[in-house]
């Protein structure tokens, strides 16, 4: 499955679309609005630009895309006023995949640019707005083109799938597309694939992360090195590429989600995919799904902890970790303020990310009957015991 042509939110503005079920990745964004804001007016104290690059990557397109960017444009006009400097210009970039449904964003803009010109107290600034379409694992911008990077629970996306096979495996059960990335540990074979391979077994037929649809108790070592790993080389790539198009100076703030400590199986981030697992399953069971196709399904997804994250950042050299903390989920939300269980609204949000990728693995038919199991099960377990996932949010400075 090559990941940048099916991953993306769903678009528009319909019942299941992520302009419609993101409250939940807002409410928690707002918990470290603050965050955001000390640190967009230090930058600008630091820097008093003419022109001031800001960039949001991941944006999607929603309600939240266009949120941050006001509250970041309001930060620095008011830190302006203070300081009588009234000239600054301002560049607005909007980054997601190519698949983004950016038109939505484009759509809004003219209203947008209204609002924010609304308060005239500092003249009428001059704000350039635009998409930049691609991964951010790579460059996107010139060299010290941006002052200030947002993104916000994107960046435990990974950039790739990756699949793990026998070294004995025979060629004709490799897929036939293979990516640079082929590493072995622990005499297994793991390939880095952008397209669903054909066929993944062991000697005994068997797939090696069977019945798992991340990092589960049952995957074997190797399945988590082969996350980790990946994990790392993204990270760094992205850490890498910002760094240059960062002006010394320059701050990004991070939100991403991530996991409390070294087990990668906890009853957080993971055990919802956990539950999703357990939701395949049942269609497994009742004939919906076959076995195989479900055990060809991976996440292209990492939660990684506080050390994991801190380890990049060192190694990356050029950037000065100011701030990591960490921030619990709440599970008081409620998305469309009616009396949904917590189960549907967890499944609601994980929907809009996800359908695009189920859809193009398993077809539409199923969404309905995964995610009523899964909104049922959320609830199951919540009743048992919380589920407890958590974010972190990182605040970095070029030096
Ligand atoms: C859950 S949405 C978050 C949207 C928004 N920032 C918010 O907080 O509501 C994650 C977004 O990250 C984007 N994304 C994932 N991997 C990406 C990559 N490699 N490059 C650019 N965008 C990516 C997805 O397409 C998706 O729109």
């Amino acid at each position: 499955m090559d990941v940048e042509k099916a991953f993306h939110m769903t678009g528009g503005v319909g019942k299941t679309s992520y302009a419609k079920n993101s409250s939940l990745q807002k409410k928690e964004s707002d918990k470290v609005k603050h965050i955001i804001i000390q640190t967009v007016e230090e930058l600008y104290l630091a820097t008093t630009p003419k022109s001031i690059g800001i960039a949001d990557l991941g944006c999607s397109s929603g309600p939240n895309t266009l949120s941050i960017i006001k509250d970041i444009f309001q930060a620095i006009q008011g830190t302006s006023q203070r300081i009588m400097h009234h000239s600054t210009e301002f560049r607005v970039y909007f980054n997601d995949l190519p698949t983004n449904d950016f038109n939505s964003i484009f759509k809004a803009l003219p209203e947008f640019q209204k609002l924010l010109r609304q308060d005239r107290k500092n003249g009428f600034p001059s704000i350039f707005m635009g998409g930049y379409p691609g991964s951010f694992y790579g460059r996107l911008f010139p060299n010290s083109y941006l002052h200030f990077v947002h993104s916000s629970f994107s960046l435990h996306w990974l950039s790739r799938v990756y699949y793990t096979f026998p070294l004995s495996c025979h060629a004709h059960h490799l897929p036939t597309v293979l990516a640079s990335y082929r590493r072995i540990i622990n005499n297994l074979l793991v390939v880095c694939v952008m397209q669903v391979p054909p066929s993944l077994y062991d000697e005994h037929k068997r797939p090696l992360n069977k019945g798992c649809v991340y990092i589960c108790e049952s995957s074997p070592e190797v399945v988590s090195q082969a996350y980790y790993q990946q994990f790392q080389e993204d990270f760094s790539l992205f850490l890498r590429s910002r760094s240059e198009e960062l002006v010394v100076g320059g701050r990004m703030v991070l939100i991403f989600l991530g996991r409390r400590g070294p087990e990668h199986v906890d009853r957080g981030n993971s055990f919802f995919w956990e539950i999703l697992s357990r939701s395949f399953a049942i269609l497994v069971s009742q004939g919906e799904v076959e076995q195989e196709k479900f055990d060809s399904y991976d996440v292209h997804f990492f939660a990684p902890s506080r050390e994991e994250i801190e380890e990049e950042v060192r190694k990356e050299g050029s950037l000065k970790l100011e701030r990591l903390e960490m921030f619990e989920m709440d599970k008081s939300h409620n998305e469309h303020g009616s009396d949904e269980s917590y189960g549907t609204q967890v499944a609601v949000a994980v929907r809009a990310i996800q359908e695009s990728m189920i859809s193009h693995h398993f077809g539409e038919g199923i969404l309905e009957s995964l995610f009523q199991n899964f909104a049922k099960l959320v609830d199951e377990e919540m009743a048992k015991e919380d589920i407890r996932p958590i974010s972190f949010v990182l605040v970095l400075r070029k030096i």
